[in-house]
């Protein structure tokens, strides 16, 4: 159980995925540029975990952080989206298999608790189906019984959150989507977030939109702020209330990220990032 006051969310979070053998090298580096909220996954197809671990446990030998600290959060991944090097057996039961990829994650995390445990994408792209019901128990279980202090949802559409809010679960503390431009940045789940008092976590903000990062508009903003488009674009999604997940490989540019918090943006500004795509 956690034993310090829980930390608040962070106002970054810093993205672990597709780094492979670079995990434990980047997070530490990650910590020591000055993100202390870590996103990862228990799906050793796209994460590498235990390098996130690794890479914790680097900085914790330096003296850079403890584990207070940090904002940890992971995820439960189904097994159609996952490779062949499972966390859990698939042949038990979504509630053993949440409690057996928990376990397994506080083991590659050398911690009792995460922060936030999410769960990684519902297993229809349409429903919120009795199999998501049955996982989202067990997530809430880990939580009661503080190996998670908050629960997230991911890759979910509005249906989804409607029927689970229609079916009277507990909605998550967090969404994390993928967040593009053309869709007014996500629009109608962000307004449902902060009708339910959601943080909308927002990945892909740069790939996904790549035809902001090229618009005049950005780059006349960016040439008046000093900044880089990339940085327009984070210090736009923290302006609506977006938390932003960077997972970048380049020390300048985690700096740059970081810096990109004190980058305040016009109140037109920012308005007129929102519709620039949708
Ligand atoms: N829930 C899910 O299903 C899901 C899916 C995808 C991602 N995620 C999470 O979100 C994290 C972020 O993923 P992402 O999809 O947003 O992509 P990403 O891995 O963060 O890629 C960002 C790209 O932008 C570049 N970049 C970052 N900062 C920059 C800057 N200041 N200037 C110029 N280029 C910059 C990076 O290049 P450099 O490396 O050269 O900087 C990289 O090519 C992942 O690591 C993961 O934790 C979750």
């Amino acid at each position: 159980m956690p034993t310090e006051p829980p930390l608040p969310v962070p106002d970054f979070l810093y993205g672990t995925a597709w780094k492979e053998d670079r995990t434990p090298a980047l997070t530490e580096l990650a910590l020591r540029m000055g993100f202390r909220g870590i996103d990862t996954a228990n799906q050793r197809r796209h994460y590498f975990e235990a390098g996130v671990g690794q890479g914790m446990a680097a900085a914790y030998r330096t003296g850079l952080v403890a584990r207070n600290d940090l904002f940890l959060q992971t995820k439960f991944t189904y097994q159609p989206g996952q490779g062949h090097r499972l966390p859990y057996d698939p042949a038990a039961s979504l509630s053993v298999q949440v409690a057996q990829s928990m376990a397994s994650s506080l083991d590659h995390l050398a911690s009792d608790h995460v922060d936030s445990y999410v769960l990684h994408g519902p297993a229809s792209n349409h429903d919120w189906t009795d199999a998501d019901a049955e996982a989202w128990e067990a997530m809430r279980k880990e939580r009661d019984t503080g190996r998670t202090r908050l629960l997230g949802v991911s890759n979910v559409s509005l249906r989804h959150l409607r029927q689970m809010a229609a079916a009277r679960a507990e909605l998550p503390a967090f969404v994390q989507n993928r967040c593009y431009a053309r869709l007014g940045w996500d629009r109608a789940m962000r307004l449902f977030c902060r009708q339910h008092k959601i943080i909308y976590q927002g990945f892909s903000l740069l790939t996904a939109n790549q035809e902001v990062l090229n618009h005049p508009l950005i780059a006349s903003l960016a040439a008046s702020a000093n900044a880089t488009p990339a940085q327009v674009v984070f210090s736009f999604a923290r302006a609506v209330g977006i938390l932003p997940l960077t997972g970048t490989s380049n020390a300048e540019h985690m700096k740059q990220d970081l810096a990109s918090r004190d980058i305040a943006l016009p109140r037109e500004s920012v308005q007129a990032i929102e519709s620039l795509a949708g």
